[in-house]
């Protein structure tokens, strides 16, 4: 049984995050929100509760987690050190949507981190998990609230879709302010490496320590697991359309859109408001704010693509952003969700 408790950020019901914080010191995997998306919640110290996570969300046992600390003390015991670059992110960035990869200690257990002896580490800044960490007195490993594959969770309905009967709580707080997962940056090395572009910008984060090596995603090997598999997918056929410039997405987005309504495919267009008036055509929208407003787009595109699954559309079309800021990770969650890219 899974049971729900509703949360108000601006006015914490501790006693519901008591029950929840005893769940989590007990063993059992706990939903709560953070600034980012959900997160599937349980004990790092804890083997069995760990692989209860990876087996409520059919997660591939490759695929590492990121662990959750409130406080610097608790950073402190689990890992064995912090690199002058690390040190220098956490001062400007934590709490907040960064992980920091770190030397792992050995009290975090061995299935957090699939065997490699690395651990990433956040400090969320969302109120209710904070206060989830706080008074469960660990630290909380935790992947995005999702069926492995899925779009991540931004609001509790999405995890209670994908997970209930298969975790035992699940904390309501509302929406997530970023609405796509933190950035991950490995600082073990000389240079750091940004593992997945998130809610901290490459450009954010080479203000602070400098030129920072990109991972490439699809490299034999990835340096950060996660990247190699298909993610934040819808089940309807969505096609993203790649180009340089507005003009040369518009004449390929009304090109593929004839085509398919040539063979009478129910087509709906995710743009921006922009986008919709400049072409002009008589068909199916959803809006997800302007152009130069890409931080609404985040927030919003999981949910978008979960809305319209539902709503049994052949095939989504969207149009590419510019990958520079949060575009960046915007367009590294598409360019995984889509089934086509042309
Ligand atoms: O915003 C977020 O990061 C959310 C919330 C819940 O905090 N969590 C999240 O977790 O997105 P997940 O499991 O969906 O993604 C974790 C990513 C994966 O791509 C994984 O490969 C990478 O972090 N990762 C975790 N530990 C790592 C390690 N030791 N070395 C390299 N990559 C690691
Ligand atoms: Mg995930």
């Amino acid at each position: 049984m899974t049971k729900i408790f509703r949360v108000d950020p601006q006015h914490i019901n501790k006693n519901a995050l008591k029950e929840c914080a005893k769940l989590i010191e007990w063993g059992r995997i706990v939903v709560f929100p953070t600034e980012t998306v959900y997160g599937l919640g349980a004990n790092a110290f804890d083997e069995d509760a760990i692989d209860m996570v990876f087996k409520a969300k059919n997660r591939p046992q490759d695929n590492p987690l990121i662990v959750h600390v409130p406080d610097l003390k608790m950073l402190k015991v689990i890992v064995e050190s912090i690199s002058e670059n690390a040190q220098k992110l956490i001062d400007k960035f934590w709490p907040g949507p960064l992980s920091i990869v770190f030397k792992k200690n050995p009290v975090i257990a061995d299935n957090v981190s699939c065997g490699l002896d690395t651990v990433a580490v956040r400090m969320p800044s969302h109120p209710v998990a904070r206060e989830l960490i706080n008074l469960s007195r660990v630290p909380i490993a935790a992947p995005s609230a999702n069926i492995s594959g899925k779009p991540s969770g931004t609001l509790a309905d999405h995890t209670i879709e994908d997970l209930k009967g298969k975790v035992d709580a699940i904390i309501d707080a509302g929406n997530c302010k970023y609405g796509l997962e933190s950035t991950v940056i490995d600082t073990t090395g000389k240079t750091p490496i940004l593992l997945r572009p998130g809610g901290i910008t490459l450009e954010e984060i080479e203000e602070v320590v400098g030129k920072v090596k990109v991972a490439n995603p699809n490299a034999e090997r990835p340096k950060c697991p996660g990247m190699k598999y298909r993610h934040y997918a819808p089940n309807t056929h969505f096609i993203l359309i790649q180009a340089k410039n507005n003009k040369e997405i518009r004449v390929k987005l009304i090109e593929k859109y004839n085509e398919l309504i040539a063979k009478k495919k129910k087509v709906v267009i995710i743009s921006s408001k922009e986008l919709k008036k400049e072409l002009k055509l008589k068909a199916e929208f959803r809006v997800v704010g302007e152009r130069n407003d890409l931080l609404n787009l985040a927030a919003n595109i999981f949910h978008v693509l979960r809305q319209l699954d539902k709503e049994k559309y052949d095939c989504i079309l969207m149009g590419s952003c510019p990958e520079e800021g949060i575009g960046l990770a915007i367009m590294n969650r598409i360019k995984k969700a889509a089934s086509e890219v042309i």
